[in-house]
């Protein structure tokens, strides 16, 4: 009487078979590989990521920043222009007639009391949504010292209020206060 070999999990006929069967499941686990890799910043990407969620409210440490010079943080996903202005850059924000202005706003109304040196600004130029240049002094900072929006030549003066178009409004302002002399929180 003639033994039975029970079948092994690659024993499915001629060596032919079993080459086809292997190959078959390695494109299969490839392929699921791949859609495990597209599938998962997709579904990464629906979940609120811990930094966005607690970017509600941004506190930034004033101590780095040199005068005359910016840096830009994210508030809820916008990009927030701090900059420290120098007395040259707040005399010319200041002193400059509102019947110059395309949206007329005094420089007192846009920084906060006794803390005039910083101006805080949501750093989304008013006609695009670009973001403007001229947070570092080697940036072009347009002829009114502040910012420069690239794409369609907008300016903004020290104060962050537009000069020269196309941008219709002045940079706006985030909710912000101080903590200290050195800490802001904006949000
Ligand atoms: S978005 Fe700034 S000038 Fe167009």
């Amino acid at each position: 009487m003639a033994d039975t070999v029970a079948p092994t999990a690659f024993d499915h006929g001629s060596p032919g078979d079993a080459r086809r069967d292997f190959l078959k499941l390695v494109v299969g686990a490839t392929a699921a590989a791949g859609v495990g890799a597209i599938a998962w910043p997709l579904v990464d990407s629906m979940n609120p990521s811990q930094d966005v969620l607690a970017l509600s409210a941004t506190e930034v440490d004033l101590t780095p920043i040199a005068e005359g010079s910016g840096i830009t943080v994210l508030w809820r996903g916008k990009p927030i222009f701090v900059r420290y202005r120098t007395a040259a850059e707040i005399k010319a924000a200041q002193d400059v007639q509102m019947s110059q202005l395309i949206e007329p706003q005094p420089d007192s109304q846009r920084v906060k009391s006794g803390h005039d040196k910083w101006i805080v600004l949501i750093g989304i130029c008013t006609h695009l949504g670009c973001v403007p240049l001229g947070n570092k002094p080697t940036d072009p900072r347009g002829d009114w010292g502040g910012w420069f929006c690239p794409c369609h030549g907008s300016q903004y003066d020290t104060s962050g209020r537009v000069r020269h178009g196309p941008a219709p409004l002045n940079l706006y302002i985030p909710p912000y206060a101080f903590e200290s002399d050195t800490k802001v929180k904006i949000g």
